[in-house]
């Protein structure tokens, strides 16, 4: 429990970004509706907040996923531990994650809602740290692209920590 935390991204930057998105998404979906799959439980704040802020009709589901492997490196194999309820087809679905890493869930997410017959599948991340990515995703949405640090808080844990954290911020042991 010696860990100190480090501001990344305050919360007032956090939230006027995620206006932001929110902005350009009801733009992008003018005249239509989306459908949030938030990938849990990093990204719930996030797509809570976003949400808010989205003005075409929105729908929400949940999904959990966890890599194959052990430690922070993935083996690139994803498993769905908790399945949307709702059906996808004909829908605009718009996955909402927390980080993208190496990009082996999206990626995976991606083509699963691809097969399920969505009428479109895009992406939306909080924080994208590029400079781990594995595999090529394209991300329609980004919140801050950053540093390859490691970083908790608004949804992000470190061994289960910190999710509640107003702002972003890195772990200094
Ligand atoms: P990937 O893109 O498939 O490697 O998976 C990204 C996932 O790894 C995220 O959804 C997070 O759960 C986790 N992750 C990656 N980087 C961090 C970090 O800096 N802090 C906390 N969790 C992270
Ligand atoms: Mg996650």
């Amino acid at each position: 429990m010696s860990e100190t935390i480090r501001e990344m991204i305050s919360e007032a930057d956090l939230e006027a970004r995620i206006a932001e998105l929110g902005e350009q998404i009801s733009k992008d979906y003018a005249g239509d509706s989306v459908f949030l799959v938030c990938i849990l439980r990093g990204a719930a704040p996030f797509a809570c907040e976003l949400a808010k802020r989205i003005t075409v009709p929105v729908t929400i589901d949940y999904m959990a996923t966890s890599s194959y492997g052990s430690g922070t490196v993935s083996s690139g194999e994803v498993k769905i531990k908790t399945d949307v309820e709702l059906s996808v087809e004909g829908r605009n679905v718009l996955i909402v994650e927390d980080i993208i890493d190496s990009g082996n869930t999206l990626h995976y997410l991606s083509d699963l809602f691809k097969n399920r017959n969505a009428k479109s599948v895009r992406l939306c991340t909080m924080l994208d740290k590029p400079e781990r990515r594995e595999v090529d995703v394209d991300v329609d949405y980004v919140g801050f692209t950053i540093p390859d640090e490691f970083v908790v808080g608004y949804g992000l844990d470190y061994d289960q920590k910190y999710r509640n954290l107003p702002y972003i911020g890195v772990v200094e042991l």
